[in-house]
């Protein structure tokens, strides 16, 4: 084939290379705008995947990059005049230049064509005379940007400020350091990639970028300032810019994040960051253009494939790859967008944060890159969760609890869940067992499934109620069982369906009228959840009067029954839900319209729960903190002011769910994906929160805990499977000090004995 690529970066330079070394018979040239050794950046750093990956494409150009790489284990943050160091992190890195140098060296070898100074225009004809051109042209990619619409281009220009500089100083650790200053904080990215050079990335958010006038000064002034600001860790040493051919502020840049449906069109293929970035926060960027040009190479030499079908292979092999480290990115991007939530966090928990911040590394994986500094932290997270009663070293998911007189042993919680098993409201002898067995399993807190407060108020004839002396009966024998064979503690989660009510039970149809038998419901406004659902009434105020008496009246019966803590539920487009969300609250009283306004109604009734439930005994509120629906519906800005709305109202725990509040909404799923939701209500608004959706592993809940992203992690589907799954856990993680119900001893020790073996002869298959 005749191949051009655009641009001498690593992915046009790594393509020309793999595609030569498959088939010396392509006849390759690229295209560089710039002289050779002119480019931008300084290091760049590698995981040990990426080189593994590299010395199986080509084992010459990967034994000359390795050879030279620069090694670090070690990552220091500076923060409020401390430093956290912690170890076996395992980093490489290689000067950009020096990385082009090599790849240039070989491409010539293998006889590819180089052309240096060669601007290239997307509307020159001569590029028809090629099989394929390759924008490898970077992030601001002329030839993407020239058939825009054709590629299906996304830009999410991100809003901090940054710099990327280099500096003799020679940084032994990955450093960070984090600078308060009277314009606000700045903080420093640092690493070395050659004997006697490390990168310097400044970064930080506009209003401090502008508060120092970095807007105007040139790049000398600039620099200088840089040196300032960050003079106790460059001791002495200058900071220096290689993008001397940019004018004043235009050194600094505001990362763009790039994404594109599709990845070529006609002749033309995107490749690298033309096609996709990853944040620099992560260091993936010059891997997934090295990784991108490896495996078009593989797709464009499989015999027997069209451009085509080999196009098809290259986006499904890649596609999955892609999204995962553009997630982790921008879960990275955000934490330093977001500086602020987590400034108030002591060193080590700040440190933690930061080092979590993708989602890549979880509590287990700092176990075993840093034993010892991961049980500091373990210990530090038990002195405060027990006011520092405890020296314990054990995982966070452990440590108790405490809202108003209430102590939750751990912090793992059943969630809600209808079971609708319920004969008019009144929980049975399913009830029994079923909450009975997950009390037992170890669980700190059990809550019951959304329990209503009047008939109407069911979603299905199967809802548990609490408006009768026998719902309150069938509810104390449950709570009294709980009570006397487990040390867990239980919620009772009071609800109303609204819209959402007169369904099928869960399994014969999810939001389904019923056959026949249907009660007339209602919600703020007169929107149906679906086509196939009733049109609400909209309430009157006789009805809110009515029904907030209802659950008032419930809260006095869960009281009676015994019940340890009282959530109100209002998420998920039920009943106070359809208040809150401006998709479904279409009124133009004093309860629709503003956030203020529909928040009027949801908190009226939580206020008259408050009111009939004991003041030492707490109280949540399940919120969906997003519609999933942009700014059409609940933003998450407007959920940490609902969080803080009620808490204002005497809610102890934000309990955060997010979305089932309009039936064609786009949510995001993914492993913990509603998690950021409780990092933001509880680290801006300052609250107490409990997360949800799909948290799956003891690790998951762990890394949440001690990042300070909840106060409790809530665990629905796993616990419908396994009641058990708090003692499976402990006896996973070697945690002896939990409660097992007596009868259930011998069991536990058999488990953790086994899983103690099996863990053991997996660390001697590493080894
Ligand atoms: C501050 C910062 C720090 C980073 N740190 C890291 C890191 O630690 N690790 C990591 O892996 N990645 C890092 N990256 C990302 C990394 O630099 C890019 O992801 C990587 O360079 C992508 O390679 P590429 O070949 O796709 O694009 P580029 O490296 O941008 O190469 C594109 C080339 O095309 C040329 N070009 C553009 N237009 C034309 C034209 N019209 N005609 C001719 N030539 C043209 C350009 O001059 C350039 O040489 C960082 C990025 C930034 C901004
Ligand atoms: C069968 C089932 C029933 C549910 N019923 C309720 C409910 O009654 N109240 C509620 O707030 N959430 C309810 N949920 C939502 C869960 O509490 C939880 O938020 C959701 O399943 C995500 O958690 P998971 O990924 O751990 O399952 C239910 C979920 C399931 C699977």
């Amino acid at each position: 084939m005749k191949i051009a690529c655009i641009g001498a970066g690593p992915a046009g330079l790594y393509f020309a290379i793999s595609m030569k070394l498959r088939d010396s018979a392509h006849e390759i040239e690229v295209f560089e705008r710039n002289a050779p050794g002119v480019t931008f950046g300084w290091g760049v750093v590698f995981s040990d995947q990426t080189v593994e990956n590299l010395a199986a494409n080509d084992p010459k150009s990967a034994k000359i990059i390795a050879d030279e790489f620069a090694h670090w284990d070690d990552i220091e943050v500076h923060i409020h005049g401390e430093t956290i160091t912690s170890s076996g992190h395992g980093f490489i890195g290689i000067g950009r230049k020096r990385l082009l140098e090599i790849l240039q060296n070989r491409a010539r070898e293998l006889g590819v064509g180089l052309h240096f100074n060669a601007e290239c225009d997307p509307a020159d004809p001569k590029w028809n005379d090629y099989d394929l051109v390759i924008a490898s042209d970077g992030a601001n990619s002329r030839f993407r940007d020239a058939y825009a619409d054709a590629f299906g281009v996304d830009i999410d220009v991100r809003r901090n400020k940054f710099v990327w500089l280099g500096t003799p100083k020679v940084f032994d650790a990955f450093t960070f350091a984090f600078e308060k200053t009277e314009h606000g904080w700045i903080w420093a990215h640092a690493y070395r990639f050659a004997p006697d050079c490390s990168t310097f990335i400044v970064e930080c958010d506009e209003e401090t970028w502008r508060g120092f006038g970095f807007d105007t000064m040139d790049q000398a002034e600039a620099i200088a300032a840089c040196e300032r600001l960050f003079a106790k860790y460059l001791d002495g040493h200058k900071l220096m810019s290689n993008a001397a051919h940019l004018r004043g502020s235009a050194a600094w840049l505001n990362f763009r994040r790039i994404k594109c449906e599709r990845w070529s069109s006609g002749n033309v293929i995107l490749l690298g960051d033309a096609a996709h970035t990853a944040h620099f926060s992560i260091g993936s960027g010059t891997k997934l253009a090295l990784e991108d040009a490896i495996k078009l190479a593989e797709v464009l030499n499989r015999k027997g494939l069209s451009l085509e079908a080999a196009m098809d292979e290259y986006v499904a092999e890649r596609n999955l790859e892609v999204l995962k480290l553009q997630n982790s990115a921008r879960n990275s991007t955000e934490w330093f967008e977001t500086l602020d939530r987590y400034l108030n966090f002591e060193p080590l928990q700040f440190a933690y944060s930061l080092l979590t911040r993708s989602q890549r590394i979880s509590h287990e994986n700092l176990r075993l890159r840093d034993r010892e500094w991961l049980e500091g932290v373990e210990r530090w997270f038990w002195k405060r969760a027990t006011d520092g009663r405890s020296n314990k070293t054990a995982p966070p998911m452990f440590a108790p609890f405490r809202m108003r007189a209430l102590q939750v042993e751990n912090r793992i919680t059943v969630s809600p869940m209808a079971m609708y098993s319920a004969t008019d409201g009144t929980p049975n002898d399913f009830h029994f067992v079923h909450y009975g067995e997950r009390a037992m399993g170890g669980a700190g807190l059990v809550f019951t499934e959304m329990t209503c407060v009047s008939p109407e108020a069911r979603i299905s004839p199967g809802c548990t109620g609490m408006w009768n002396d026998e719902h309150v009966a069938a509810w104390k024998r449950i709570v009294d069982f709980v009570h006397s064979n487990s040390k867990a503690k239980i919620c009772l989660q009071l609800g109303h369906s609204g819209g959402k009510g007169s369904t099928r039970v869960g399994w014969e149809g999810n939001d389904v009228p019923l056959d026949d038998g249907n009660w007339p419901v209602m919600s703020a406004s007169d929107v149906a959840w679906s086509p196939v659902n009733q049109k609400p009434r909209p309430m009157t105020r006789a009805d809110m009067d009515m029904v907030r008496d209802q659950f008032a009246a419930a809260v006095r019966m869960g009281l009676e029954a015994g019940f340890d803590m009282v959530e109100l539920h209002a998420a998920h487009g039920y009943l106070l839900s359809s208040f809150l969300t401006p998709l479904q609250n279409r009124r133009t009283d004093e309860y629709g319209g503003s956030l203020e306004n529909r928040l009027r109604y949801p908190l009226e009734v939580f206020a008259a729960m408050r009111a009939a439930w004991p003041s030492d005994r707490p109280m949540s509120v399940r919120i969906s903190a997003t519609d999933w629906a942009g700014e059409n519906g609940i933003t998450p800005d407007e959920a940490v002011e609902i969080g803080e709305a009620f808490a204002r109202e005497g809610a102890d725990l934000i309990d955060v769910s997010a979305g089932q509040t309009w039936a064609d909404a786009q949510p995001t799923y993914g492993r913990m994906f509603q998690t950021p939701f409780s990092d933001k209500i509880r680290n801006e608004g300052r609250l107490a929160t409990m997360a949800v959706g799909n948290i799956y592993e003891p690790d998951h809940a762990n890394s949440i805990l001690a990042a300070g992203r909840a106060d409790l992690v809530a665990l629905a589907r796993p616990h419908l499977i396994d009641p058990f799954w708090t003692l499976r856990a402990a006896a996973a993680l070697d945690y002896r000090d939990i409660h097992i119900p007596p009868q259930y001893l011998n069991g536990m020790s058999q488990l953790a004995r086994n899983l103690k073996r099996d863990a053991e002869a997996a660390a001697a298959l590493r080894v």
